[in-house]
């Protein structure tokens, strides 16, 4: 029972507690996506970054931890062992997390940090809230125009981007980015 236990505790990366500070373990080479809004960071890694990328790797996923410079008083972090993001896809994280910092560790050390940055047109990342827009047109077949989503960054914190074919903006009313991404 003890080694289970001590088994299991191992594998959790959040080591101990010291003065009330969270201390988690550190990581050799890769990439620390830091300040990220919370409960953004599952969606990250299942919507945004390509899951060819980091499936054998090991990457571990903090949510909701406490953070005293986050508006909401949490954050959550992720870390994806030897891997490094392409410009692209650290692009898009802004589109969930507009003040995420991304860190590329090399021997254990802080290589470069960045702020992520949207950019000025998204293609094909988030549908369009308008059910009758181009984009979300459907035949009685269920099939799908084959024109891909595409938005104008209207403002970057908090996100609002504006669809290029019918001008509705998103998010709308009562929701938030991340009901509309596909
Ligand atoms: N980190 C890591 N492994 C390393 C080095 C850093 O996992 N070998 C993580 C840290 O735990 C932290 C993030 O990468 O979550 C950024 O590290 P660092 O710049 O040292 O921390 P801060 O100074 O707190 O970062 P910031 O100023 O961006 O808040
Ligand atoms: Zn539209």
């Amino acid at each position: 029972m003890f080694f289970k236990y001590k088994y299991l505790l191992s594998q959790i990366l959040i080591l101990m507690k010291e003065n009330n500070e969270l201390i988690v373990k550190k990581i050799k080479e890769g990439t620390v996506i830091d300040h990220l809004n919370p409960s953004t960071a599952l969606k990250i890694l299942n919507n945004i970054l390509n899951s060819g990328v980091f499936e054998d790797k090991r990457y571990s996923v903090l949510s909701n931890v406490e953070s005293s410079n986050m508006p909401e008083g949490k954050k959550d972090i992720l870390k994806i062992e030897y891997v490094e993001l392409t410009p692209e896809e650290t692009n898009k994280i802004a589109l969930l997390s507009p003040g995420a910092t991304i860190n590329i560790i090399k021997n254990y050390e802080v290589d470069e940090k960045r702020k992520v940055f949207l950019p000025d047109e998204i293609i094909g990342i988030v549908r369009c809230g308008n059910n009758r827009c181009i984009t979300n047109y459907v035949d009685a077949y269920g099939r799908k125009e084959p024109i891909d989503y595409k938005f104008d960054t209207i403002s970057r914190n908090p996100v609002v981007l504006r669809c290029h074919y019918c001008e509705r903006k998103i998010p709308e009313e009562g929701k938030t980015i991340l009901d509309y991404i596909i």
